[in-house]
């Protein structure tokens, strides 16, 4: 008898792990993919830069492993309201757990709630269009904003706020945020780090192509540049040395102005009801530590984004460490039948491929713990779904859902698709409306 297996999250890390486990050959596996959204892939649709078309791909791959005959994708079906912890070990005989970090961090200064203050992650599902967002939630009225962190999520949201309309026109950004962003109103976009630009987290590649941008000026200020010390790993000197070449070079007059600014941190959002302002304070190194010099400048920057980093959710039933934001486990067993895999494991970093080693892991230590253990499993999820009310949306809805918005695409004489935003539009394409 196959060992069957339930993975919650169908984002990189949860179809990894069900790849690992049809590909081994030391015992048939049968894997349900259960996941809240009516679409596969996690962070793959609703992360990557719509323009980072060769990265979004990945889902070519990922689709894969959906097709395979061992793996069957349920959509629309989340735990925690549908289905507890408990109804899945009645009906598997291992879970793992790969829901990612889907929220944001805060920064904790005064301001934080002020309209205008906002979370990366808020921005980045609505130019992804995430059912969650509202494709109205974002005006962009203000000519300055400030984006606080320089990793890579800041270098995707600036490089997105740079591009005109008519750049991301064929790329599958929702019609109505390509309008919105189309009437846009930013000049001046501020890029803050609050240490140098040696820490800085982007990559070499994402960072040198905010120097490709054609319709914004990138600077850096010579002082903010300099860096102590030439004995840096390759990627950093390849940083310093692109944004040092920024710094030698002057503006030529583009549309837009991206300033990446380094050692200012953010201390308080200025305004009465809305984001008027973003008070800084220079920093310096005590210790290994940031702290403030006592210096301030205002920005008078109309919005605030904050991209400091996702974080995980507790999942009800789950344990979670709530100092590191995981999942504790140990090589990725969490307890007795349960598993975790991804960013839900091991926290919001690194790229989709390091969740495939990840996943490996955790796939390593589930198949080794249930060797020739009884299958436990008197329960059917088919079953205790329908007894629920709830239907999930299949593999092939899914498809349809991607053939939907592969014609949206083509009436509107944009790329190869357009998404389509709201769970009602979604269950109009897959029941044929
Ligand atoms: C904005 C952004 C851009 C990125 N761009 C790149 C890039 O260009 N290149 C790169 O290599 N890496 C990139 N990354 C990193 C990459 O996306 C992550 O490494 C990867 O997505 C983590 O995979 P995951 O499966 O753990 O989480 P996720 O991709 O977040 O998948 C988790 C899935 O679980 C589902 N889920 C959540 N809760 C439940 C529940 N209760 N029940 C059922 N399902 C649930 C979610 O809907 C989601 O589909 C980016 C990350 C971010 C945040
Ligand atoms: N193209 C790609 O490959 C791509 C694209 C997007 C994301 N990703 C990956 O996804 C992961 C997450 O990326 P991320 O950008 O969200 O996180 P990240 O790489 O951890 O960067 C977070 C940034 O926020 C800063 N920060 C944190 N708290 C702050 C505070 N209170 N005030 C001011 N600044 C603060 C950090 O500065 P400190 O360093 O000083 O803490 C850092 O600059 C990363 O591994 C990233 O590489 C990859």
């Amino acid at each position: 008898m196959s060992l069957r297996v339930a993975v919650v999250g169908s984002g990189p890390a949860g179809i990894y792990t069900a790849e690992a486990l049809v590909k081994q050959s030391a015992e048939p596996v049968e894997v349900d993919v259960l996941e809240r959204l009516p679409t596969p892939y996690g962070l793959v649709r609703y992360g990557v830069a719509p323009d980072h078309t060769s990265i979004k791909s990945i889902a070519n791959y990922l689709r894969k492993v959906l097709e395979l005959p061992q793996v069957r994708f349920l959509g629309g079906v989340t735990l925690g309201s549908h289905l507890s912890v408990e109804d899945l070990l009645s009906c598997y005989d291992a879970v793992v757990y790969a829901t990612g970090a889907m929220v944001d961090r805060r920064m904790g200064i005064p301001g934080e709630d002020l309209p205008g203050s906002v979370a990366a992650t808020d921005f980045v599902n609505w130019y992804c269009g995430h059912p969650d967002v509202d494709p109205d939630r974002f005006v962009l009225d203000s000519p300055e904003i400030a984006v606080i962190g320089v990793g890579n999520v800041a270098v995707d949201v600036v490089r997105v706020l740079a591009k005109t309309a008519e750049e991301l026109a064929a790329t599958d950004v929702p019609h109505d945020v390509l309008e919105r962003l189309g009437d846009s109103q930013v000049k001046a976009i501020h890029m803050i780090g609050r240490r140098g630009p040696e820490h800085a987290k982007f990559t070499l590649k994402e960072l040198r192509e905010l120097g490709e941008l054609a319709n914004a000026d990138v600077c850096v200020r010579p002082d903010e540049a300099v860096v102590l010390g030439a004995d840096f790993p390759r990627q950093i000197r390849g940083n310093i040395d692109v944004l040092q070449s920024w710094a030698a070079r002057a503006p030529v007059g583009r549309p837009r102005r991206l300033d990446v600014r380094f050692w200012l941190r953010p201390v308080e959002i200025l305004g009465a009801d809305r984001v008027e302002g973003l008070k800084l304070e220079r920093t310096r190194l005590e210790d290994g530590r940031v702290v403030g010099t006592g210096v301030y400048e205002t920005l008078p920057v109309g919005m605030v984004l904050r991209s400091v980093g996702y974080q995980s959710v507790p999942l009800p039933g789950v344990p979670f460490d709530a100092s590191t934001m995981t999942v504790p486990n140990q090589a990725g067993h969490v307890r007795g039948r349960e598993y975790v895999s991804g960013w839900l494991k091991r926290g919001p970093t690194g790229v989709i491929g390091t969740n495939k080693s990840d996943a490996a892991e955790t796939v390593r230590t589930l198949l080794s713990d249930l060797a020739g253990h009884d299958r436990v499993r008197p329960a059917s999820l088919d079953d205790l779904l329908r007894s629920r009310g709830v239907e999930p949306v299949t593999y092939e809805q899914w498809r349809h859902i991607e053939a939907a918005e592969e014609a949206l695409a083509r009436t509107l004489g944009r790329g190869e698709r357009v998404k389509l935003v709201g769970l009602d539009a979604m269950r109009d394409a897959f029941r044929g409306r």
